[in-house]
């Protein structure tokens, strides 16, 4: 067996079910991304059952996760699914849901990238007055959905705020008197508006604040089926500091109300979308990784190991804190915490999984785990370095261990060079 040395996300959500760490990087290699199917459908049950109202019908945003055999779980738990590229539209298409089912939200698209879509009969959101205008040249007299900046704007880095006065994203509802003359000259039908005002957010106050801003702007429309209100929802990335869960069930009852009344004030049900990824797919994943020693530079201690930038970006990309778990063999290990800084494997000195981060000191050969990577940790990952990227396995409910993604081979790197 093994000790876990830090952190007990693992232990108290029975993560590992009937195998362990050691048993899975035996199998499958290391750095290694391993799910938990218990967790992901609890996270889609607990979003498909926000509210109580009737016509809601939440999508998961797949750029968090694209892996299919994770959107076939999706589709079988009765959400349906936003993306962005043709690329994901293609993968969601591939894993089941059909084109009714997907919601595509673009930026900056090219002709090529709206008429696939159009293509395929899926419905598309604008972000632009010039996209609106290319759209309504490519698709005349046909429905569009339209993505408009609510004015407020929240998220965890100014990289990913996507609404108010620095973001390229939405189309400003002072742009409303444009927007209808190029609706009404080319008898195009608004059906539906979205927003999306960044991603995590622990508290809901920002979230509230928009969509009551889009829903009074909403009513200036008669002809419109759906209102999305995006997603951004939060995890908790510091469990180990006993940090909380964004409070679901209090969101809800505050849509809730605002659904109601709004559908009052409209005169129908009309249907509400939410479309979250990070909520759903971060806390089912975590990544597996070796540790490669320890060194003293200076006053830092440093831990090594196999999980560089390019199997985790979120660091280098936003400073991100994720908890991390450290697994051992050893008898007896050491649990005394001191500073440390765990650096990957790439040649650059930014490769920092975490700074200063109190854990025991590990030793080569123990088994590092990031926690809470589920979301926007293999679907950014790369090959930089010529590292191929990582195998990714599903520990599915009944406890058998599917690779649900193959490590990629020195052959993959060359193949697209044939
Ligand atoms: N809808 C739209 C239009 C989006 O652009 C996004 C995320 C979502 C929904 C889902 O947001 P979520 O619920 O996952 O927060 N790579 C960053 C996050 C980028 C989010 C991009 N857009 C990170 O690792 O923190």
């Amino acid at each position: 067996m093994y000790t876990t040395t830090i952190g007990n996300y693992t232990k108290e959500t029975n993560f590992f079910n009937c195998t362990t760490p050691f048993e899975l990087i035996n199998e499958f290699d290391s750095p290694l991304y391993v799910y938990n199917e218990n967790i992901f459908r609890k996270r889609l049950k607990e979003i498909k059952n926000l509210v109580k109202y009737k016509n809601f019908v939440p999508h998961y945003s797949v750029k968090a996760n694209t892996n299919i055999h994770l959107l076939k779980i999706v589709k079988d738990e009765g959400l349906h699914v936003d993306t962005m590229s043709p690329g994901e539209i293609y993968m969601a298409l591939a894993s089941g849901f059909s084109s009714n089912e997907l919601f595509y939200i673009p930026n900056n698209a090219t002709q090529d990238d709206l008429n696939y879509a159009i293509n395929k009969k899926i419905l598309t959101s604008v972000d632009s007055l010039s996209q609106l205008k290319l759209y309504a040249e490519l698709n005349p007299n046909s429905n569009v959905a339209i993505r408009f900046n609510p004015g407020v704007g929240a998220g965890h880095h100014q990289k990913v705020v996507t609404a108010g006065k620095k973001t390229k994203f939405g189309v400003n509802m002072s742009e409303f008197d444009e927007v209808k003359k190029i609706l009404e000259e080319n008898n195009l039908t608004l059906v539906g508006i979205n927003q999306h005002i960044g991603s995590l957010f622990m508290e809901s106050d920002a979230f509230i604040e928009s969509t009551t801003n889009l829903l009074e702007f909403a009513k200036e429309f008669d002809t419109l089926e759906f209102i999305d209100l995006g997603g951004g929802f939060g995890i908790p990335y510091h469990k180990q500091e006993g940090q909380k869960p964004l409070d679901l069930i209090a969101l809800g009852d505050k849509l809730d109300n605002i659904f109601s009344n709004f559908a009052k004030d409209y005169g129908r049900e009309i249907q509400f979308q939410i479309e979250p990824g990070r909520i759903i797919a971060c806390e089912c994943g975590i990544v597996l990784g070796t540790v490669t020693g320890t060194k003293q530079n200076s006053d830092t201690t440093y831990v090594g190991c196999d999980i560089g930038f390019n199997v985790l970006a979120r660091p280098i990309m936003y400073d991100s804190y994720h908890d991390i778990e450290i697994y051992t063999k050893r008898e007896n290990p050491d649990l005394i915490n001191q500073p440390v800084t765990v650096v990957g494997n790439i040649c650059e000195s930014g490769d920092i999984l975490a700074k200063d981060r109190a854990l025991p000191l590990p030793e080569y050969g123990d088994i590092i785990a990031i926690m809470d990577a589920g979301a926007y940790g293999f679907a950014m990952s790369s090959s930089y370095n010529q590292r191929p990227r990582s195998a990714e396995v599903l520990i599915c409910s009944s406890g058998e261990v599917k690779l649900i993604r193959r490590r990629e081979t020195f052959e993959d790197l060359i193949a697209c060079m044939k």
